[in-house]
């Protein structure tokens, strides 16, 4: 049954039409223990400081939050989360368990996929991650000329790039001496030309990270890293000690020349944009070195058992979840930016982008339905301060509400001069003016003050007043430890599965990507000179002709 029929669905529309009138100042005005009541802290444990997520800019009350989480209760959202830890294949449609908390399991709780527990293979996986990550970073594992790895390229698109990317930049001050690791996944052949055009194929190891090694903008890029390796090594035998396998396909990594030895596995219950935590995430091992690592899964684990666990009205990702969906359904916001105000965050924007908008850009439910009202929002985001020189104009005066989230480090890894006082001050400053806004009222005082009078008030006034109560979430963290970005990833899965759960619809598999897949692959021989137009609509054939007319033929190899 569609969540929009529901009693709680019913009583949430009321709610936010009683809302709707009364702006967050007024609330903050009415109600001083706002903040106490609409912030929750997380325990990271091992002694860190708790993670502080604040909802009190939301367009919410106390009541809001019962509310939520009675449609919470209504869906069997918690239900549905205890069959995705037991290892149901929740995955309905490809018919799998989805189990990337087995990944960060620390505890020794057996995790039954069909009966049988994962964890042993999971901790003999790991086990080689570690002893790969160890060699190399120690120097045992090196290269064919007997020199150390000082490059690793991991060659991955999607789920096989966007976490181990991230993460490998956020944990950058964490790297102390390890081999500097490049990620090269767009199939614009200038990707993995530039990236080679700076690396030694002596001092080199490539990870070939797919999932399905079937992948064709993968494939095409160890071809050519491959070959642009043999070009110097010459000897076939040499590729073993550079080009590992990051996969679930033996059979393709061993067709590519990938020996088994050299292949680091993981299973189909691993979605691909969750799947930092498997062996995808070699490159964050071989960056940061594997008991880091480990401190990153450690950090997810802490907020797989507060999810697992915690009752839903303290339960962080829930109310992450939920706070989503009150935003995208009851207050029609289309939209979802996420600015985080550290630097080393710089591509959480785009790791989510695939976590959030792949799992729950959705319209049809796991039972068939329709799923009857607005599902996942298109998310965007930089790190402050440089969306605010960019696209905030939009946030703060645009027509269309776009809910924030703002991510908040109160200590720098670089600790330079005023750097962070002034970051802290602008992230805090963008957050309070778009709860606050400035009525005409204020705008015309500010103007009088400054001495402006007459027609050019009464013009400037309309263009300097502000609506506000534009909704944004504070997650303030200590400093960005892999145990603290580990609980901060896992808190963004959980929230997106939350969110998933309420419509309805099925967060792990991505059917609508498959279409452009098979038509690229039908295109590809239509581009050679000559060749013969395809049955396309008059838009494509025309472009492939003026392609055909266009296209140099000067392929060479990188
Ligand atoms: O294009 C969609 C997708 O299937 C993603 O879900 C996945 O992360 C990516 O392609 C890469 O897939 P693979 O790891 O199998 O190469």
């Amino acid at each position: 049954m569609t969540c929009t029929t529901l009693d709680s669905w019913a009583k949430l529309r009321d709610h936010q039409a009683e809302l709707a009138t009364t702006s967050v100042r007024e609330l903050f005005e009415r109600d001083p223990a706002r903040f106490e009541r609409l912030s929750r802290r997380l325990d990271l444990g091992r002694g860190a400081a708790p993670m502080l997520l604040d909802f009190a800019k939301q367009r919410a009350t106390p009541e809001t939050v019962a509310l939520l989480c009675a449609l919470a209760r209504e869906v069997g959202l918690e239900a549905h989360r205890d069959r995705m830890f037991a290892g149901e294949r929740v995955n309905s449609t490809e018919g799998r368990a989805v189990l990337h908390v087995a990944l960060r399991e620390r505890s020794r709780r057996p995790v039954h996929v069909e009966g049988a527990d994962v964890m042993p293979d999971v901790r003999a996986a790991l086990e080689h991650m570690r002893r790969a990550s160890d060699a190399v970073r120690s120097g045992a594992h090196r290269g064919y000329t007997g020199k150390r790895i000082e490059h690793v390229v991991n060659i991955g698109i999607g789920g096989s790039d966007l976490g181990p990317l991230m993460v490998v930049e956020a944990l950058e001050p964490y790297r102390l001496g390890g081999p500097k690791v490049h990620f090269v996944s767009n199939v614009d052949g200038t990707h993995i030309a530039r990236t080679l055009s700076e690396l030694d194929p002596e001092t080199t190891l490539f990870l070939v990270a797919s999932k399905t090694f079937t992948t064709q903008e993968t494939l095409e890029n160890a071809r050519t890293a491959r070959a642009w390796f043999l070009r110097t090594a010459q000897k076939e035998i040499h590729i073993a000690r550079h080009f590992f396998a990051l996969s679930t396909n033996a059979k393709e990594v061993q067709e590519f020349g990938i020996s088994l030895e050299n292949m680091f596995v993981f299973w189909d219950w691993v979605g691909g944009r969750y799947s930092l935590w498997s062996s995808i995430g070699l490159s964050i091992a071989l960056a940061v070195g594997f008991d880091r690592f480990e401190e990153l899964l450690e950090g997810a684990h802490v907020v797989d058992e507060h999810f697992r666990t915690a009752p839903l009205e303290d339960n962080l990702p829930a109310l992450l979840g939920l706070f989503g969906v009150w935003n995208t359904n009851f207050w029609g916001c289309g939209c979802h930016a996420v600015l985080p105000y550290d630097q080393t965050l710089h591509r959480l924007p785009a790791y989510l982008q695939q976590a959030d908008m792949e799992s729950n850009g959705k319209g049809v439910r796991a039972d068939g339905g329709v799923v009857g009202c607005d599902t996942g929002p298109a998310l965007f985001g930089e790190p402050g301060t440089n969306g605010q020189h960019a696209f905030y104009q939009l946030i703060h005066q645009g027509t269309r509400v776009i809910p924030c989230d703002f991510l908040i480090a109160a200590n720098s890894h670089n600790p330079v001069g005023r750097h962070h006082r002034l970051l802290l001050a602008n992230v805090l400053a963008q957050a309070e003016a778009l709860m606050r806004g400035k009525t005409e009222a204020e705008a015309r005082a500010e103007l009088e003050r400054a001495g402006v009078r007459g027609a050019e008030l009464d013009k400037l006034a309309k263009h300097k007043s502000f609506a506000g109560s534009r909704p944004s979430t504070t997650i303030l963290y200590d400093r960005l430890d892999p145990r603290t970005l580990g609980a901060l990833i896992a808190l963004y899965e959980h929230k997106i599965f939350v969110m998933g759960s309420i419509w309805g619809i099925n967060s792990f598999d991505q059917w609508g990507v498959e279409l452009g897949k098979q038509l690229a692959g039908r295109i590809l021989p239509e581009l050679e000179p000559g060749a013969p137009a395809g049955d396309h609509d008059a838009s494509t054939a025309g472009l492939i002709a003026e392609l055909q007319l266009r296209l140099s033929g000067e392929d060479k190899s990188a």
